[in-house]
């Protein structure tokens, strides 16, 4: 079955699409709404939001697959992502990887049996001087160490 959007966010994709010279500018506000909708983007959620930009789906599948943000299947409540690139590899970004598996059960790319804990690897967070770095849904943390995983994890328990 296809997916379709909420009446309330067509009608917020249709306004936000008029509010762009060409509707193609709209590819990322509208691909956050339709993450928001259904959890994930597969290609039949990159095919819907082709249809609606009138581009084609390798276009929209471009874009999902550079952003990191963008999930490619459904996450748990909080998606731990761990910059695997290189300063904060430089910097333990691997043990503390090796740490979060262990804490959590899981390894990269697996969720968590109650889908509160989804764990990536990920390239460059953008925030190298403060490697090592992993976001937890949208939220930055930097200056990475065991302590501050550890309390990281018992506040979102
Ligand atoms: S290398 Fe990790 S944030 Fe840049």
């Amino acid at each position: 079955m296809n997916p379709e959007y909420s009446d309330i966010r067509k009608k917020k994709i249709d306004e936000l699409i008029s509010g762009y010279p060409e509707r193609r500018a709209a590819i990322l506000p509208v691909l956050h709404i339709t993450q928001k909708e259904f959890g994930q983007i597969t290609s039949a959620e990159e095919k819907l939001v082709a249809e609606l930009l009138d581009i084609k789906p390798i276009e929209v599948h471009e874009v999902v697959t550079f952003y990191s943000m963008f999930n490619q299947k459904k996450v748990g409540k909080y998606h731990i992502q761990i910059c695997s690139n290189l300063t904060c590899t430089l910097l333990e970004a691997g043990n503390l990887l090796e740490y979060l598996q262990n804490k959590l059960g899981i390894k990269p790319g697996e969720t968590t049996n109650d889908e509160k804990f989804t764990l990536s690897t990920v390239e460059c967070l953008g925030a190298c001087e403060e490697a090592p770095v992993m976001m937890v849904n949208f939220d930055y943390h930097g200056h990475l160490d065991k302590k501050k995983i550890d309390k990281l994890l018992d506040n979102l328990k």
